[in-house]
């Protein structure tokens, strides 16, 4: 929109508050367009970011006006979400109690970027989402949007109201929302380019096997071929470029690994899981890309970093994720940390070749110009260059006090004679 368009569009609503809704185009976001219309008094503005679900556009842009958006601002976000979002988690290898890859979580900030953004665009005082009171994602939208611009308020119907489907369903039939359909889905499906996550009946039990239907992206892991597949990725300075040698966009990268390690049954996750909330609940994911690709970043990490630097990057990595799953994606801590992540990964350069088969997945491989490997330190062959008086001077001084401990205090002498009695 150009700027007088934008100003007409101000003028001609300016007796109604505006609002932008997270909108997914689904039935549950366009009873919130009416929602927010009739019992809160906003113009709504929907607002899409598409982060890889690979929805229609022009259906969701029509459903939101249909449930009577004034605006719909629809946003290719793919390209943003992977290298702004995913890449700096690969770069923490960031999995949430050291299983989940935080896809979800990944595409709440910026979602929450985008509102923010919709919202300055056409003069909202508020932003909303379809978040429930019972989840992590009402906390990450919040907390961005206060990250981002905390004199925005933020209205979350569906925390306040608890609206069940049947309610929603009623709702649209009684205010003419178009509904696509009525059968109830077996599960709650949230996805993205980094992720899939499927949530709601049977898995609710924790101690049922979740059925086939619960997947879309992985192979199940029994009817995988036999035959192993090798995968090379490439990374320059701790991030992906190539895959078996073939240079790909980060967006592309992250699909074509994704299909060949969903294709080999890798990805998938059953996680007992500590919600923000304090709910614990049990959570599917099925995560090929991130999977195989955290995966490769670490051991590349492992091959060309100072042990030192990587003992304290270990500790930093488990702090990135649990500040993503907590919502804090715009904060200095999470800066502070990918700043670190940054420098430290300048040296991971190089290849990694994984081994796919049947559900499973290992570093088979790994080649740098920065290895830190040196053959003739480690090799117990006649070509061994490492100075054996060396390690004798080193225990020594390491033994030094533990040795004049002892001398002094012969406990584990006395330990093990009061054990005897
Ligand atoms: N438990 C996961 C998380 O908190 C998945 C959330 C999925 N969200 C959803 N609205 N279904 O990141």
């Amino acid at each position: 929109m150009n700027k007088n368009a934008n100003q007409n569009a101000n003028q001609k609503t300016n007796s109604k508050k505006k609002i932008v809704l997270a909108y997914s185009g689904g039935l549950d976001t366009s009873v919130l367009v009416r929602i927010l219309t009739v019992d809160y008094g906003y113009d709504v503005i929907a607002c899409h970011a598409d982060v890889g679900e690979a929805r229609d556009k022009e259906k969701i842009q029509a459903r939101a006006k249909q449930a009577g958006a004034v605006a719909c601002e629809i946003v290719d976000a793919k390209d943003e979400f992977v290298r702004e979002y995913c890449f700096p988690a690969l770069r923490a290898n960031a999995l949430y109690e050291g299983i989940y890859p935080l896809s979800a979580a990944l595409s709440r900030p910026l979602i929450a970027k985008h509102l923010v953004a919709a919202a300055k665009k056409h003069g909202a005082t508020a932003v909303a989402h379809g978040a429930t009171g019972k989840g992590n994602d009402q906390v990450r939208f919040d907390l961005a949007v206060k990250g981002l611009a905390p004199e925005l308020a933020i209205v979350a119907p569906q925390r306040e109201k608890n609206i069940t489907r049947d309610e929603a369903i009623e709702y649209a039939e009684k205010h003419g929302i178009a509904i696509e359909s009525t059968v109830k889905k077996p599960f709650s499906i949230d996805e993205n380019l980094w992720g899939r996550s499927i949530e709601g009946g049977v898995l609710e039990d924790p101690s049922v096997e979740p059925p086939d239907e619960a997947f879309a992206w992985t192979k199940k892991p029994e009817e995988c071929s036999n035959a192993p597949i090798y995968l090379k990725i490439g990374f320059e300075n701790g991030l992906p470029v190539s895959v078996d040698d073939e240079k790909l966009s980060p967006v592309d990268l992250v699909q074509r690994v994704g299909a060949i390690a969903g294709n080999a049954g890798v990805g998938r996750i059953d996680l007992m899981e500590n919600r923000v909330v304090g709910i614990k609940s049990r959570e599917n994911y099925e995560c090929p890309a991130a999977v195989a690709l955290i995966a490769a970043h670490k051991d590349l990490e492992r091959f060309t970093t100072l042990g030192a630097a990587q003992k304290v990057k270990d500790m930093l990595d488990v702090k990135f994720a649990d500040v993503v799953y907590e919502g804090l994606w715009f904060s200095p801590l999470r800066a502070a940390i990918d700043a670190f992540n940054v420098e430290h990964d300048k040296t991971v350069t190089g290849e990694v070749t994984l081994k796919l088969l049947k559900g499973g997945l290992r570093v088979v491989g790994r080649a740098s110009p920065f290895g830190v490997y040196n053959h003739a330190m480690s090799t117990y062959d006649r070509t061994d260059k490492f100075d054996h008086k060396a390690a004798e001077g080193f225990i020594a001084l390491a033994g030094l006090q533990l040795a004049e401990f002892t001398r002094v205090n012969r406990l584990n002498e006395a330990i093990s004679q009061t054990r005897e009695k």
